[in-house]
This record gives structure tokens, sequence and C-alpha cells, in this order.
């Protein structure tokens, strides 16, 4: 049974401002793994300096991509689970404007539970772009976005499309390894962070910079600090309340227990 505290529920029924921070842990009960949980996870069992670099791309094209298509085909035949589908109805209690969403995933789960707003600090699996020329690769049927080949297994060599206006390579729409984050997310995720009330982070290991530091800026700005995550992490040090509950357990309670007073959001 999760025990959420009354001054807990007091904190979110009188925030103006809510920031969800999201990462691969609110996708693991889809069945999209995480990148660091110690035999599940993405690095535990690839190299990312051998597929998540724009030196990996450069030097072998079809192994990059052909992991990236397995990893678009996995998120592909997911589903939102219940943590999606909650933040989703709650942001669309509260409006975009009250409740944001933040995430380092690059799948699109929280888009396809019905979540309107959400910034993507990582990037996106779906929107590919030329290496070269950048222009975003837009698929038509005689170069469909993505491989129609099943993909079984993740070492699959797959050649990547060319660009239609250069004929660069495509590359995924992610941020690699080594890679700056998109100036303009990053910039609104930190104003967003330091003028919150509350921030609640959800299934991160806050480990990856400079993402890691959004939860310290909502902090240091006054804001009452969640985190909901089975496991302990770095940001317990700033956290208020910890939840150690799986994102799909915690979230829809959290939810439903604001939800079930008429007035809240009003
Ligand atoms: P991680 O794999 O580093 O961390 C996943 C977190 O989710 C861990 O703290 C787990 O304890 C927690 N977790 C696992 N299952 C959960 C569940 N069912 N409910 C709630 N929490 C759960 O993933 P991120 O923190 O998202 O970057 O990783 C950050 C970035 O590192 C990713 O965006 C990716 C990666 O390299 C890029 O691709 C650029």
């Amino acid at each position: 049974m999760i025990d959420i505290d009354a001054s807990t529920l007091e904190q979110l029924r009188a925030a103006k401002r809510i920031v969800f921070f999201s990462g691969a842990g609110i996708s693991a009960e889809s069945g999209v793994p995480t990148f660091r949980d110690d035999l599940t996870g993405l690095w535990a069992q690839y190299d990312p300096m051998e597929l998540a670099t724009l030196e990996a791309f450069n030097r072998q094209p079809d192994l990059v991509w052909g992991w990236y298509e397995w990893r678009r085909q996995r998120v592909r035949s997911a589903q939102p689970n219940d943590a999606h589908i909650a933040l989703a109805q709650w942001q669309e209690l509260l409006g975009p404007e009250r409740l944001l969403c933040i995430t380092q995933n690059v799948d699109d789960l929280h888009e396809r539970a019905g979540c309107q707003q959400v910034l993507h600090l990582h990037g996106n699996l779906f929107a590919s772009f030329c290496a070269q020329c950048h222009l975003p690769y837009a698929a038509d049927d005689s170069h469909p976005d993505h491989s129609i080949e099943q993909i079984a297994e993740a070492g699959q060599l797959i050649m990547p499309p060319q660009c239609s206006s250069c004929q660069g390579l495509i590359r995924p729409g992610v941020v690699w390894f080594g890679e700056s984050l998109d100036s303009q997310i990053l910039q609104e995720s930190f104003e967003h962070s330091a003028d919150c009330d509350v921030f609640i982070a959800i299934g991160t290991s806050g480990v990856v910079q400079p993402a890691a530091t959004l939860p310290n800026i909502a902090a240091e700005s006054g804001a009452y600090v969640m985190q909901i995550n089975p496991q302990e992490t770095p940001i317990d040090m700033v956290a208020q309340c910890n939840i150690r509950a799986s994102a799909a357990q915690a979230l829809p309670i959290l939810f439903e227990q604001l939800s079930g007073d008429a007035a809240y959001g009003l």
C-alpha cells in the first residue's frame, strides 16, 4: 500500500505550477528498457560509445541505425502505462500552463497517453534528420521513415536512408554523448524548474547532466521536491518526499487522491 503523507497532498493541492521530470523508469512498465538498471538496462548490455555517439555513427552507420531501428520497434509495440495515463489526465485537468512535463525520454509514450505539452530534453526517436545538412527527415512511401524489416535482435546492420537534399546519411533525432542539448528546450526547462511550486522527479537516476541539475534548481528556488523511484538516487538529497514505488503504481494513486476532490484544479 502506498502511503502519501498529508503534507505532500497539501503541497500538491496548493501548487499553482507543477513540473514533472521523467526518465526511463516511467516507461519501464511499458516494456521499454531503462539505461542503468543492473541487468536489464541498455547500458548494461550495450556500449554507449559504440552506439550513442556521432563518432560511432560515422564509423559504423549501419550498426547504429540498426540499433535505433530495434529501439523504435520496441517503442512502437509498447503502450503507455498507468503512469503515463495518470500524468496526461493530470495535465488535462490543470492545463499545460499549470502542469508541465519535462522528459529525458526519447519515446513518444507521454504523447500517446494524451500529454499535450512535453519538453524532450534528449530528443525524439521518431524525429530523424540529416547528419550532414541537418534537414529534418521527411519520410514518404519511397523513403520510409523506418525500416520495414522486422528486427529480431539489436545487432542487425541496417544502412540509414539518405537525405533527399544533400544525400547525407539520416541519423536518429536523439542527443548523443558529447552533443549539446537543444538550447531553447534546456532554457525553458531551467525556467520552469525555477518557477514551480512542486517538482516531481519520476523514474530517473538523476545522474546525466545537465538534466540532473533540474531537481537542484527547483529545490534552490523553493519548490517542494518529490521523487517516485523504487531505488535511491542523488535526488534523495533534495527531495522532501520520496515515494519508493513504481511509477505505474504510485502516480495513479497520487492523482486519484487529488482529483477525488471535485474542487481540485478549479
Ligand atoms: P536510467 O536508466 O539512468 O534510470 C532509470 C531510473 O528509473 C532508475 O533510477 C530506476 O531505479 C528507475 N526505475 C526503474 N523502474 C522503474 C519503475 N517501474 N518506476 C519508477 N522508476 C523506475 O534512466 P534516465 O535517468 O532516464 O540519455 O537516464 C538519463 C539519460 O541517460 C537518458 O535520457 C539517456 C541515458 O544515457 C540519452 O540518451 C542522451
